[in-house]
């Protein structure tokens, strides 16, 4: 796990004191470094092209901030977008649509008249989709999203490749569905399929390109369509404790690539890293506003909930925590980091040894960058916080944090009720 440096006991995140950006921009706020970002995606990029042509498309529902579209954009991404939202957000980020691969499940007829109107290549997840895509034009380039009966996964509610899952046409029915896209007119290109989301294991990654290779070659024989790319989509875990390690991205990308080279004819690969490209850029950094000593527990009370970051309350996730303006400190005692949410599900750490915590204290939620703002909500009517971009030393705003006067904008109270 990515560590920070320390300057006389404050914690310095992208050049700067964490608990100087917290004064500055007020809390809770998600913060961002950009060289962290820039860094994490060119890794897998070259990683990958060492051995063969490889898009790297950015899964943007981990993180769909414009400005950190933007870096990455500059960097060259593909994007795997799920929804017209996503697709839209990426080009006004100024990702062509070329670039932009959509995969959604159960797909609405007029999301897909609106995708075709983009431009975007679209990835078909289902027959029924198939189908309904071809009343609406055939004009476009295809591939498929294939259950390849490989799961993986840091909790079951993200494990999305398993036989029977609602995710892709099934395996046993995919020769016949790149038969019947010929039969219609489609131009198939490729073939994709997802594991699941946050696994520290490399295996599922090798045994989903097997599976893939196998059906590359069955397509071929018995429907003469010979594939371009092969997607094993994202999944990349990364490690949230101290003690794990992060998965060795060189072996992973050597592995692949020769299984694809040996087995195919396949030209290019491509892959859907998340949580790899985004998570530890981005820190959250939250206030503490309360502690207390509640007989066998005690309490450190933050301004940030499951409201901010949803991930511990929703899928009992591990994130690290630290005191910004005690960093490296003895730590006292044990405390569960909780924010201010009426549930007693909304927590943010358990039973974390912590030197000491005092109101006015900036604790700073690592790994934050992935599924961290794009999860969040309104819930108790807490407007959505800001988000910070830091890049050696610099800090600028880019997110304004909602107001409250905005949470009402849509709402509407009918005419009869005010009197
Ligand atoms: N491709 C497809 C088709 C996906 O469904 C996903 C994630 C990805 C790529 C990117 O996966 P990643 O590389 O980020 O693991 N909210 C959960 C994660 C949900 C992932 C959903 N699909 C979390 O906070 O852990």
């Amino acid at each position: 796990m990515r560590d920070f440096e320390n300057d006389h006991g404050m914690m310095i995140f992208g050049g700067m004191k964490a608990a100087e950006i917290a004064d500055r921009f007020g809390t809770p706020v998600y913060v961002t470094d950009e060289q962290i970002l820039r860094g994490n995606y060119r890794r897998i990029h070259q990683a990958f092209n060492k051995y063969m042509p490889t898009e790297i498309h950015y899964a943007c529902k981990a993180n769909t901030n414009l400005a950190i579209l933007s870096i990455l954009n500059q960097e060259g991404t593909h994007i795997d977008a799920v929804s017209i939202g996503e697709v839209l957000t990426s080009m006004k980020a100024g990702i062509p649509p070329e670039r932009i691969m959509y995969t959604g499940v159960n797909v609405s007829d007029a999301e897909l008249k609106a995708l075709v109107e983009t431009g975007c290549r679209i990835n078909v997840d289902s027959e029924s989709e198939l189908e309904r895509l071809a009343k609406i034009t055939t004009d476009i380039p295809l591939s498929f999203r294939i259950t390849p009966g490989v799961a993986s996964g840091h909790s079951a509610k993200v494990m999305t490749g398993g036989k029977g899952a609602k995710f892709g046409v099934p395996f046993s029915r995919a020769v016949d569905t790149y038969a019947r896209a010929k039969d219609l007119g489609f131009e198939v290109k490729g073939i994709h399929a997802h594991t699941g989301s946050g696994g520290l294991s490399t295996e599922p990654f090798t045994d989903v390109v097997e599976v893939l290779c196998g059906l590359v070659n069955d397509i071929e024989s018995e429907t003469g369509i010979q594939l371009e790319f092969l997607d094993f989509g994202g999944g990349i875990g990364v490690p949230y404790k101290m003690q794990e390690e992060e998965i060795d991205m060189d072996e992973v990308a050597m592995e692949v690539t020769e299984i694809v080279k040996d087995e195919t004819k396949i030209k290019t690969l491509a892959l859907e890293p998340g949580r790899y490209i985004v998570c530890d850029s981005t820190i959250l950094l939250t206030r503490c506003v309360d502690v207390k000593d509640a007989g066998p527990k005690k309490y450190v009370g933050v301004d940030a909930g499951f409201n901010t970051l949803i991930r511990p309350a929703f899928y009992d996730s591990y994130h690290y925590v630290a005191i910004a303006n005690k960093f490296n400190k003895a730590c006292t005692a044990k405390y569960d980091v909780v924010g201010p949410i009426c549930e007693t599900g909304d927590y943010l750490a358990h039973d974390r040894v912590l030197p000491d915590p005092e109101e006015g204290d900036v604790i700073a939620i690592y790994n934050a960058g992935a599924y961290g703002f794009t999860m969040s909500s309104n819930y108790n009517s807490r407007p959505l916080c800001a988000e910070v971009l830091v890049n050696e030393g610099e800090a600028e705003l880019i997110r304004e944090p909602e107001t409250i006067e905005e949470l009402w904008r849509h709402q509407i109270i009918p005419e009869r009720l005010r009197r």
